[in-house]
């Protein structure tokens, strides 16, 4: 099946054509082309997303993207355009104008190509389902399918770690989950951002604090780690993030106190990232999992990645998460999730819904 993807649920315009095959069984994804038209630039004065602007970027890059995701792939194949049999367009969660612009637009491009393809369907994405699968992005020529059956995955813990949420889930198959635990405040990347505002750090703050991190001791602040031994799989960052202020206002941080900026950086990220591992941990055991999935835009951070891959090996099960730009938001995974909402019938209504979950 060949599909035409848009995504436009926050500060990116993005589109893929994918090519995707074997049901939920046994899926192989090809990506075709991913293009990603960021608008950092543009709301880094703002020191985050501003929702009008974003709309009015989205409005401007998706006939840009469109025109050129179709020349491009011409020229590679010298061949006809091919016409897509799905279009997945994102309903949600997300910034709700920013959201309409992409499905109008799917709406717009779906009337044109139906014309040509009179078998051709549209359907909504949801985007926490879109970093849920991404991990099959890191299919290397099927590379997960060669060396374990699908059905050997799982059960499977997915960590989705984004801007927006943070969330665990326990799958038992591609196509059934349900959500262990999730923030009761902060998403774990808004905590990232957040701290990168108090450290005088760019914004998106994550790539910042992890560079900046690199630089500082993880051991020399004890930064709370919050909700550690509590029984459920909730998360809580807030607490963290203010403890963060608080010791920078505490030591009037100042703009060249780089090494102290370093450290404050360096033990936020272990905090986090602690109880982010040491959360997916207890649910592997206590639910006997074979495999962790790590998504969402916080899994392209260096020191996450690491922590799970090690923490994955000492409980002897499977580790899967996608490279690094398939984890910040992109259409690629939007594909894949359109795709196993036409398999699951469970389609979400093209109306931009805000607060979708998974
Ligand atoms: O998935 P995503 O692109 O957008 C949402 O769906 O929210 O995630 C964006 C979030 C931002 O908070 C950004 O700061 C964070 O992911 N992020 C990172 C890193 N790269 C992006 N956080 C920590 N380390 C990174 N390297
Ligand atoms: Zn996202």
């Amino acid at each position: 099946m060949h599909i035409l993807a848009i995504e436009t649920s926050c500060d990116e315009t993005a589109l893929a054509l994918l090519e995707i095959r074997g049901g939920a069984t046994a899926p192989k994804v090809r990506v075709v082309k991913s293009l990603i038209s960021s608008q950092i630039a543009i709301h880094a004065p703002f020191g985050g997303v501003v929702p009008n602007l974003a709309k009015r970027e989205h409005l401007k890059n998706l006939p840009i993207l469109y025109r050129q995701i179709f020349s491009k792939r011409q020229k590679a194949k010298g061949k006809e355009n091919f016409v897509p049999d799905l279009i997945a367009v994102t309903v949600g969660p997300g910034l709700e104008p920013a959201l309409w612009t992409g499905i109008n637009f799917a709406e717009q491009i779906y009337r044109e190509l139906k014309i040509k393809n009179s078998q051709l369907q549209l359907v909504g994405a949801n985007h926490l389902e879109g970093h849920l699968y991404s991990f099959l992005l890191s299919q290397k020529r099927g590379m997960i399918n060669n060396q374990l059956s699908m059905i050997e995955l799982f059960p499977a813990i997915a960590l989705i770690v984004s801007g927006g949420h943070t969330i665990l889930i326990k799958m038992d198959s591609l196509v059934k989950w349900r959500m262990l635990g999730e923030t009761r405040d902060d998403a774990v990347g808004e905590a990232f951002d957040k701290v990168a505002r108090i450290l005088d750090l760019l914004y998106p703050g994550g790539p910042e604090v992890e560079q900046l991190a690199t630089r500082g001791n993880a051991e020399a602040i004890s930064f709370p780690r919050p909700m550690l031994h509590d029984k459920s799989y909730d998360f809580s960052f807030s607490g963290l993030k203010t403890s963060v202020l608080y010791y920078s206002r505490d030591r009037k941080l100042k703009t060249n106190d780089v090494k102290l900026k370093a450290d404050i950086a360096a033990s936020f990220q272990a905090a986090a990232i602690d109880v982010l591992t040491a959360k997916t941990a207890r649910a592997v055991k206590e639910f006997e999992a074979r495999t962790i999935l790590l998504s969402g835009g916080v899994a392209a951070n260096s020191y996450l990645r690491n922590a799970m891959r090690v923490m994955s090996r000492k409980l002897s099960v499977n580790f899967f998460v996608a490279p690094k730009k398939f984890n910040t938001d992109n259409a690629a995974m939007i594909g894949v999730a359109g795709y196993f909402a036409r398999l699951r019938k469970t389609r979400s209504p093209l109306r931009a819904n805000g607060i979708l979950s998974v």
